[in-house]
């Protein structure tokens, strides 16, 4: 056992309570962020002539070889420290000396896990981005591949209008924009460096907080030091965007599942994203859209329990918080992963357009165009819909589509039909005629892929600038 903390105590510490208090066996994830924000302070520390130059060069070179070692491998985090704070502190101590114990003057483990969450939340948000990036990219170019591909819209799962592919997956290029759009807000938001805000009252040393805000790459620092050490909405607006990314993956994925089903047979999965059954040797099973759509409920759980693990805690920092880390870093990896293999899946899968198009053509996804036929014609629209649905039910009875009927049949049933309704309720104008803002037709739906192009070309990532300390 190697703490920080003994001074006050007599008694050895209880080897459980040691093992379930301790948090190195998650938080050595943040030991990057860890010594850069150690450096920051310490170069602080120094500008402010808390620190002699001598030692906080000291400190910093040591800080540094730290990091090194532990990325060659050759410094391995282990259980033998309470948390990364120990360890980074208790390794300093070792290489540069005495001089090492003075890095912590100023700060609390506090501020330092807060500060260390920040910039490890910062730099996952916009990993998270760059992969909603290429998977909004795949969409894009999918896009353009498909305007003319038809197949049926759906309402209630039930075939409803003829829409393109392109039209389809454009819904999805929207959320997953909308998305992107969360994370940037929330990446503003969450850009404050709580680094100052001590133990919870801040400190009586003459700190400059604005000095390390700005080395680690932060608008500001924070306002309030209470608040500063006991902040942890960033994580949950983050979680809350990671679950609605996961309900759009999770409802993509179900669309996936639902094509390349037997009765369906609108795609086939490529063999790199997809497997087989131990018994069944005819399988070909989309697990992968599958198991996405099954780790939205864990990520929804760890947004859940990070809710809950708030909700009472009084001002200023508890122990509770530590329990921040693991469901978080759990979503951010479930989610990063996910994404990624569901881009993989999708710019490989195979569209099935002539099945899907013959899909369009049956099923009266032309019913409302039938109808609208028949308004132009001077029948007012509820008359038209009574008229287009004794008309459906026939077919039905018949087993046939409407266009497959003789205009004289059509003409049974309204004398307002005539030899143009072929053309008029053809899968191509019913689809070529949808023109309004955001609908499938050609013009419109150029106009679309035109402005998803220009929404791709602006990168909100590119205004956080990496932190000026050296280990980046
Ligand atoms: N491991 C702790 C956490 O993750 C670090 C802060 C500890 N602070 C304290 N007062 N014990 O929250």
């Amino acid at each position: 056992m190697a703490q920080l903390w003994g001074g006050r105590f007599t008694g050895e510490t209880n080897e459980l309570a040691w093992r379930f208090n301790a948090s190195i066996g998650f938080d050595c994830r943040l030991f990057k962020e860890d010594i850069e924000g150690s450096i920051a302070h310490a170069k602080m520390l120094q500008k402010q002539g808390v620190l002699a130059d001598a030692e906080a060069g000291e400190i910093v070179r040591g800080l540094t070889s730290i990091y090194a070692d532990v990325v060659a491998g050759s410094l391995p985090i282990t259980d033998k420290y309470e948390d990364v704070h120990s360890f980074v502190e208790a390794n300093l101590i070792e290489r540069a000396g005495d001089v090492g114990k003075k890095l912590h003057t100023g700060r609390s483990r506090n501020d330092q896990v807060a500060l260390d969450m920040r910039l490890y939340t910062r730099s996952q948000v916009i990993e998270t981005d760059k992969r909603l990036r290429s998977l909004r990219e795949t969409i894009l170019s999918l896009m353009k591949e498909h305007k003319d591909t038809m197949m049926p819209g759906f309402t209630h799962l039930q075939k409803a209008q003829p829409v393109t592919l392109a039209h389809h997956l454009g819904a999805y290029f929207e959320m997953f924009t909308r998305d992107s759009g969360r994370l940037k807000d929330l990446c503003a938001r969450l850009n404050e460096c709580p680094l100052g805000a001590g133990a919870l009252a801040g400190t009586t040393y003459p700190l400059d907080r604005d000095f390390t805000a700005t080395l680690l790459g932060f608008s500001g620092p924070t306002r309030n030091s209470m608040d500063s050490v006991s902040d942890r909405d960033y994580l949950l607006e983050y979680l809350s965007a990671l679950s609605i990314i996961m309900m759009h993956l999770s409802r993509f994925s179900e669309e996936i599942i639902i094509w390349n089903s037997n009765e369906y047979g609108f795609i086939e999965l490529d063999d790199a994203y997809s497997t087989g059954s131990s018994i069944m040797p005819q399988k070909k099973n989309p697990d992968i859209a599958e198991l996405v759509r099954g780790k939205t409920g864990r990520v929804y759980g760890d947004l859940m329990q990070l809710l809950t693990t708030m909700k009472g805690l009084p001002l200023a920092y508890n122990k509770d918080m530590q329990e921040d880390k693991e469901g978080f870093f759990d979503a951010v990896d479930t989610v990063g992963v996910c994404i990624t293999l569901f881009t993989g899946m999708l710019a490989t899968l195979k569209f099935n357009k002539e099945r899907m198009e013959k899909s369009a053509s049956m099923g009266f996804t032309n019913a409302t165009d039938a109808a609208d036929y028949l308004v132009v014609k001077g029948v007012p629209f509820r008359d038209a819909h009574g008229i287009i649905g004794r008309l459906v039910l026939h077919c039905i009875d018949k087993n046939c589509a409407i266009d497959d009927l003789s205009l004289e049949e059509l003409k049974t049933f309204s004398e307002y039909f005539d030899e143009d309704v072929f053309e008029a309720i053809s899968l191509k104008t019913c689809v070529g005629k949808r023109l309004t803002k955001g609908a499938p037709g050609p013009e419109a739906i150029e106009t679309e892929i035109a402005e998803s192009a220009k929404i791709l070309d602006d990168d909100w990532t590119s205004q956080y600038t990496a932190s000026e300390i050296p280990v980046k």
